[in-house]
């Protein structure tokens, strides 16, 4: 008999740990995926700051390192028409930075990308078959929705409010991950865009536990046993830990990154839509302090990015991380640094030693 008090995600995805690895573009290793796979998680790939060719690269390494059942994840936004006047006046924002680093601040810059799935990201999905396949920003369309599913993936997707988990279960999905505002990385709210309304994972994962049939998964400050056992208190049938496996040697971030979770405490990120356009949680740093941290003149996600690339690279160049989305969570102060096989593992334990002991009581 399983240890866990509820084991619908664990004979869903057939996976003997019900912890998810969050996918995290930029920062994810096909290593960190393979390390939390055959730990008896489940690892997940993210897409989003990929190409065909990269995904295929990296689905080659972990296919080749693990038969575990693994998760790739896709944003599934829609690219906005470019808009001249809107890029103009954040440009003119930023320009005294520009200034200040020496640099022109009319100098070209990349399109600052996150890449929604397509047609193309499904062949990669149709010739690699992943076991799980996640969406970010709600789902694509009812066209690739029905290619994915026809791969035999599961098909799991986060909701921020409870009117978004049911807009999910609606169209079929398999589980929803219920995503609360302590999350690092971008929201992944579609229906709403109001930020001041979003909900805390304390009270998000029971009320969509309530308001769907599916199983839920949570995210969002999750950082030790403790929270496993609370979220399976709620109601969940299991977790999606992020900010904890950016302290891992897997992680691949920048050390300015590395050296700004280390200092993380309870109250030092925010929501920011200044390096993307979209809301995320990240450590507070300079660009969001002085420009946003929402501001209305960044412009539509994902465009909003490019114009800071120069302006990081400079930074970190120097060891500074004043212009780099430093993404974390609420809870990175209760990350252990440990390789992601040992997090995983140890996590489980805690949690079905804490759960123990309270049946106990
Ligand atoms: C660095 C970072 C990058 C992220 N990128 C993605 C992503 O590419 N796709 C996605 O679905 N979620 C992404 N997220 C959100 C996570 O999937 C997850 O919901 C979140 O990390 C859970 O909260 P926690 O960070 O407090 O554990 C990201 C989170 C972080 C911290």
């Amino acid at each position: 008999m399983s240890q866990w008090p509820d084991t619908r995600i664990l004979d869903l995805f057939c996976i003997d740990l019900p912890i998810l690895q969050a996918p995290m573009a930029g920062a994810t290793s096909p290593e960190m995926v393979i390390a939390v796979s055959e730990a008896g998680g489940l690892g997940s790939l993210p897409s989003a700051q990929y190409n065909v060719e990269q995904l295929r690269i990296a689905l080659d390494t972990i296919r080749a390192a693990t038969k575990k059942p693994v998760n790739v994840n896709f944003f599934s936004h829609t690219m906005p028409e470019i808009d001249p006047g809107r890029q103009t006046a954040w440009r003119t924002r930023l320009a005294p930075y520009y200034i200040e680093a020496g640099l022109d601040p009319a100098m070209s810059v990349p399109a600052g990308g996150r890449a929604p799935f397509d047609s193309f990201f499904c062949e990669v999905v149709e010739a690699y078959r992943p076991e799980v396949v996640s969406f970010h920003f709600g789902l694509p369309d009812v066209e690739l929705v029905r290619r994915v599913r026809a791969t035999g993936a599961k098909i799991i997707s986060s909701a921020t409010t409870v009117a978004e988990a049911r807009w999910l279960a609606d169209r079929g999905v398999d589980a929803i991950i219920a995503m609360g505002f302590e999350a690092g990385g971008h929201r992944g709210n579609f229906l709403t865009q109001d930020m001041a309304t979003q909900v805390g994972t304390m009270a998000l994962v029971p009320q969509i536990v309530d308001a769907v049939k599916i199983p839920v998964i949570a995210a969002g400050g999750i950082g030790d046993g403790r929270g496993i056992a609370a979220a399976f208190a709620l109601g969940a049938s299991a977790v999606q830990i992020g900010t904890s496996y950016l302290f891992t040697p897997e992680a691949n971030i920048p050390p300015v990154h590395r050296a700004a979770l280390e200092h993380a405490g309870d109250d030092t990120t925010a929501l920011t839509n200044v390096f993307t356009g979209r809301p995320a949680r990240g450590v507070m740093n300079r660009i969001m302090r002085e420009v946003g941290p929402l501001t209305d003149l960044a412009p539509a996600f994902p465009t909003a990015g490019g114009a800071l690339a120069p302006l990081r690279a400079e930074a970190e160049a120097i060891g500074s991380g004043d212009f780099t989305n430093l993404w974390s969570g609420q809870a990175a102060k209760l990350a252990q640094p440990l390789p992601s096989s040992e997090l995983t593992i140890g996590l489980a334990n805690e949690a079905i030693a804490l759960m123990k002991r309270l049946a106990r009581r």
